[in-house]
């Protein structure tokens, strides 16, 4: 192989970054003012103010981009927002910085050797910034036609584009009327169609049509009708993974791997020609690299191996801010029989700065049960948000987070849109917490199969 492709920017952008509400939905970022100080409640963030003050450190290290291979630890218990600040720093990197966040269990597939799926991860996490020329469509929409065939329901069209010295009309296929659709786009707009991809961005309305519409209100941008040719050329700016160049030069499917997750295994020789490329790149100012973030959760998964592949890695010049988090004491280092601090030979964690995260009080556990309640769209009384943040204090901030959505439905059923006490209190009894459940569990063992409490000499974990 003597030519490596740069990813089109067409080709990658709809592969990455598809959100979900999820237990860290409500995470905006660090929530810290601009000297670093950390607000009280912000960007749905609560208390741990010395953890986010120190990741709000280690963010601004990251932005700036010029330190490579340094690695963090989070430490705590469960439930104290490790992971929650780990996801605040992405969200307040932005999408133009990498941020590869996987379980320490994910090593483990049967595909990929523990060292390639690491390699992979942390190449994942280094952007290549590249300039590059694409083809687009840009003018102001005169007309969309959109047809409906009676028999088959299948959408065509057409729609007509002008510039102030030009007019043409192109014939629309079933994927671009959606995103017109999506898009409302309606005579008028000035829009840009990214001729690879279909991709339709719209920049505003023509100031022709700025007296008809003036009830849209201060939210409408006008723009000037383009001028020249419809079809041109334009530079753009986007940053892909070493990963993604990696991917699509490594297999004949190219970028479709991305979608289909199924990488395998990648040549160590293709990356050593990739990285040489992209040096050239660099010394060409057709690209920049951008040192992103690995995060690494429940990293006293990982085992020995990893752990000596870690090192090394981190001393590449190339590599990423690594942040690695655990709940784990003094513990077993997978892969050997010793013990280690949170799991971690100590060679590791000597190379990490490690932040400590603490267990919440009351008022702290009642503000992030609020923050869950709105981004739940959960009505709740203020009794309620009492019992649930009682239940909070003594069993765990997670259950409690679970029970809202739960009582939410309990709620529902007797047709009630706020949740009151009585629907904490039967999601409390119909559903139990591991303390409840490890109870039962003592006292029925002889009912299950395979139970050794009796034989069992150590500590139980739950304990
Ligand atoms: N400081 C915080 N502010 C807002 N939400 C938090 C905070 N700490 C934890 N949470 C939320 O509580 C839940 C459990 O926290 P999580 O980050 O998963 O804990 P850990 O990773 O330490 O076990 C998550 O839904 C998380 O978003
Ligand atoms: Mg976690």
């Amino acid at each position: 192989m003597t030519t490596v492709n740069a990813p089109k920017i067409s080709e990658y952008k709809e592969a990455t970054r598809i959100e979900r509400v999820g237990a860290q939905s409500h995470i905006r970022g660090l929530g810290l003012d601009g000297d670093l100080e950390p607000r009280n409640i912000s960007q749905g963030m609560v208390g741990q103010k010395k953890a986010r003050k120190a990741a709000g450190i280690i963010l601004n290290t990251i932005r700036a981009g010029k330190i490579a291979g340094r690695s963090i630890l989070i430490a705590g218990q469960p439930g104290t927002g490790k992971t929650a600040i780990a996801m605040g720093v992405a969200k307040a990197l932005g999408n133009d910085i990498p941020f590869t966040a996987m379980a320490g269990s994910e090593i483990f597939s049967l595909q990929m050797s523990k060292t390639e799926s690491l390699t992979q991860a942390f190449r994942r996490s280094i952007g290549v910034r590249i300039k590059e020329e694409t083809e687009i469509v840009e003018g102001e929409v005169v007309e969309i036609e959109i047809d409906k065939s009676a028999t088959s329901g299948a959408k065509t069209g057409k729609i007509t584009l002008k510039t102030t010295e030009m007019e043409t009309v192109y014939d629309l296929g079933a994927k671009m009327i959606e995103s017109i659709t999506k898009e409302k786009i309606t005579s008028g707009d000035v829009i840009t169609i990214d001729k690879v991809s279909g991709r339709i961005s719209k920049l505003g309305r023509s100031f022709s049509k700025a007296s008809e519409f003036d009830a849209l209100g201060a939210q409408t941008r006008h723009v000037q009708c383009p001028e020249g040719e419809i079809e041109k050329r334009k530079e753009v700016v986007h940053t892909v993974t070493l990963h993604e160049i990696d991917v699509i030069n490594s297999r004949q499917k190219g970028f479709l791997d991305l979608f289909s997750g199924d990488t395998g295994e990648i040549d160590s020789e293709i990356r050593d020609q990739i990285d040489s490329k992209v040096a050239e790149w660099k010394e060409e100012g057709k690209a920049d690299i951008v040192p992103g973030v690995l995060f690494i959760d429940e990293v006293h998964m990982l085992d020995i191996e990893c752990f000596s592949f870690l090192n090394r890695a981190l001393e590449s010049d190339k590599a990423p801010i690594v942040i690695l988090a655990t709940n784990r004491g003094i513990t077993n280092i997978r892969g050997t029989t010793y013990k280690g601090p949170h799991g971690l030979p100590i060679d590791l964690l000597d190379r990490c700065l490690i932040i400590q995260t603490e267990p919440y009080n009351e008022a702290e556990i009642r503000s992030i049960l609020e923050i869950r309640c709105e981004e739940e769209d959960v009505e709740m009384t203020e009794e309620a948000k009492e019992v649930l943040t009682k239940i909070g204090v003594d069993t765990t901030l997670r259950y409690a987070i679970q029970l809202i959505t739960t009582a939410n439905l309990v709620a529902q059923k007797r047709k009630s849109n706020e949740v009151d006490v009585e629907d904490v209190r039967r999601v409390y009894s119909m559903f139990i917490d591991h303390v409840r459940s490890t109870q039962y569990l003592r006292d029925h063992q002889a009912e299950y199969m395979f139970d050794e409490y009796q034989k069992q000499t150590q500590k139980m974990q739950v304990e």
